[in-house]
């Protein structure tokens, strides 16, 4: 398993071009299940999730052409079988995905149940009463979720909770069903509307894209020939960025990316002492030499603070001037973080879902390793400006989510090496 070994005390400094968004790719790749004209994907990025989801396709049948730049050519018309087998589906959750088009589009889906994960139990229940609802056939058996339909049927969904995923395998399903569905209670994260939009190319009919309720109209089939489209920039690699510059007092331009979708962390960053200058589609943060305030946030769904900051914006506050509190409400079990962070000197209790902590002058450098990606991409961070060595292990994790995670960051002026095992 590969390392990474950071030398602390360098100031970010520099430009950086930020990757497509992994939590759009995702869903995207798998909607492509629901077309048998060939479709082409760009601005995919280069992740190990990434290359898992096209695993996943090319075993199903499923021929992809992907070129030097991470254009993705799908061409789902080979498709032979309709699994997600257990092996891949335990490595990424986010498999679930070709549930909803499989049934939809094939009448027939065989997926492995994910089992437990490391940041909380993660149920797919609503995923699963929503296609019932749409007349699905469900059943468990040996592991594995087996769902059956003639064609599913338009229906009211109000989702109990509000679920990324969920909305988004309920909404692929939709765009086939016959008749109208109704998602209320919807997630209105950029990457269900880049989902939505990607959808709507290739035919389908999604209306109330970005708020709580999307209609869909179920149309009889999809594709468009010659269809492109590319994938939004990834906002959490975006800001993760962005709390490396802050925290190293630093100045930094991200660029490809889209500043609209980082209202709330923009706003905590400024909050910390940064200022902020944006445009279009580029951000720049100059932290003038200055340490960061703490800054308390409370994880939501979008448009509030994400859970996929949480774990950075600790790291940041572990050697901010000042108290935070940092609220998780999403995940039961998303401080995995801390105990690491405290092994580097940090001074963080942990009250239930709440982790209180008082910034340090400094954290020392210690050999750390996490169990899921934002985590480990916090203790990275921790690492750029701890005194000594930090080593990040199992950086397994950091790979399914972070496109060349130490090029960039030594593009910007980092002391960081990948250590082959
Ligand atoms: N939930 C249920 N039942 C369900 C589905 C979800 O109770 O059927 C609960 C979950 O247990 C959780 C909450 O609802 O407490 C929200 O979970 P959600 O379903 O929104 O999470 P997800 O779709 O599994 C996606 C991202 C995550 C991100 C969350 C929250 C993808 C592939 N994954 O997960 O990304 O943290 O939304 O924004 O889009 C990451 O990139 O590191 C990552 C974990």
């Amino acid at each position: 398993m590969d390392k990474l070994i950071i030398t602390g005390g360098e100031k970010l400094s520099g430009e950086l071009r930020i990757s497509g968004a992994k939590n759009s790719a995702l869903p995207i790749l798998a909607a492509t299940l629901l077309s048998k004209i060939p479709v082409s994907i760009g601005n995919i990025p280069h992740l190990h999730d990434i290359t898992t989801t096209m695993e996943l396709l090319g075993r199903m049948g499923v021929q992809l052409v992907v070129d030097e730049k991470m254009n993705v050519e799908v061409d789902a018309s080979t498709i032979k079988n309709f699994e997600a087998p257990y092996e891949l589906v335990r490595t990424m959750r986010a498999s679930i995905l070709v549930l909803g088009p499989l049934v939809a589009h094939y009448g027939t889906a065989h997926v492995s149940f994910p089992g437990g994960c490391a940041i909380g139990t993660r149920p797919v229940d609503l995923h699963l009463d929503g296609l019932i609802k749409m007349g699905a056939e469900i059943k468990i058996e040996g592991g594995y979720i087996h769902a059956k339909a003639d064609r599913l049927k338009g229906a009211r969904l109000v989702l109990e909770k509000i679920t990324v995923t969920g909305t988004e395998n309920l909404m692929m399903a939709a765009t086939l069903a016959e008749g109208t569905t109704i998602i209320e209670n919807a997630a209105k994260e950029p990457e269900v509307s880049d989902l939505a939009y990607f959808l709507n190319k290739m035919g389908a009919k999604i209306s109330g894209i970005g708020t709580d309720i999307l209609e869909i109209e179920g149309v009889d089939q999809l594709g468009t020939e010659n269809l492109h489209f590319d994938i939004l920039p990834d906002r959490i690699e975006t800001g993760t960025y962005l709390v490396a510059a802050a925290m190293t007092g630093g100045q930094i331009t991200v660029k490809n990316t889209r500043p609209n979708t980082l209202d709330a962390v923009l706003e905590k960053l400024k909050e910390a002492g940064a200022e902020i200058t944006t445009g279009e589609d580029w951000i720049k943060l100059d932290m003038k030499d200055k340490k960061p305030h703490s800054v308390s946030v409370r994880t939501a769904p979008y448009p509030a603070f994400p859970t996929d900051m949480q774990a950075q914006f600790t790291a940041m506050n572990s050697i901010a001037d000042g108290v935070s509190v940092i609220t998780e409400t999403v995940f039961e079990n998303r401080f995995m973080h801390v105990q690491e962070m405290q092994r580097m000197g940090a001074d963080i209790t942990l009250e239930s879902n709440n982790a209180i902590c008082r910034g340090v002058n400094n954290l020392t450098a210690a050999p750390v390793m996490a169990t899921d990606l934002r985590a480990s991409a916090s203790l990275v961070l921790a690492g750029l400006v701890a005194k000594g060595d930090t080593l990040v292990d199992r950086i397994y994790h950091i790979d399914r989510g972070y496109d060349h995670i130490e090029e960039k960051l030594a593009q910007l002026g980092a002391t960081i090496r990948r250590v082959p095992n």
